[in-house]
């Protein structure tokens, strides 16, 4: 198995009802050898007419984030728990969460082997935690997970909703937080 011919497989999947209202399925993409994962929550409205994670006003911060602390996107490898845009962007319901990452995520991290995961915003970070953490409260620390370094961040989405960037600012913590995880993969 190698990580094509899981994305070909997913591009047909009916698992869950989100598959009746997308217009892609978006996989993911990156450096299948990368040693930095990013997990986010699942494909926005841009996202999802053009297929590729991360590629609407969140992803373009996101962008901005990466390229402070030097990593290159195409460096890494960006993925989200649910393949399917949720309508109207709500929250991916608990069994399209499960169904979806049992199906797709975890075989996606098993052939990537990545050294350090970032879960974007609380629905990711549930996902590793195994329970509902405040994203305020963790992160910017590690925790380990299966062997691999997870690193909880803020979610793009919830720094453009805060765009402050006063010291102690969501916004001023991830500036921190993305040098950390740079510092660490070095
Ligand atoms: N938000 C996410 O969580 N994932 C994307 O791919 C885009 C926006």
């Amino acid at each position: 198995m190698n990580l094509e011919l899981l994305a070909a497989q997913a591009r047909t999947c009916v698992a869950c009802g989100l598959s009746k209202s997308r217009t892609h399925v978006v996989f993911g993409e990156g450096n299948p050898d990368a040693k930095l994962m990013i997990v986010g929550e699942g494909p926005g409205e841009d996202e999802d007419l053009q297929g590729r994670p991360f590629v609407g006003r969140s992803g373009q911060l996101l962008d901005k984030i990466l390229e402070a602390a030097g990593i290159p996107r195409q460096s890494i490898y960006i993925a989200n728990i649910v393949k399917c845009r949720p309508p109207g962007n709500r929250v991916p319901e608990p069994l399209e969460a499960k169904t979806c990452t049992s199906l797709w995520l975890l075989k996606q991290i098993q052939l990537i082997k990545p050294q350090i995961i970032i879960p974007l915003g609380a629905t990711a970070l549930e996902f590793f935690a195994g329970e509902k953490l405040s994203i305020t409260k963790v992160r910017g620390k590690f925790f380990e997970w299966q062997g691999i370094q997870i690193f909880p961040m803020f979610h793009p989405a919830y720094l453009l909703r805060n765009p402050s960037r006063e010291p102690g600012s969501p916004k001023h913590l991830t500036w921190q937080d993305i040098q950390l995880v740079k510092k660490t993969l070095d």
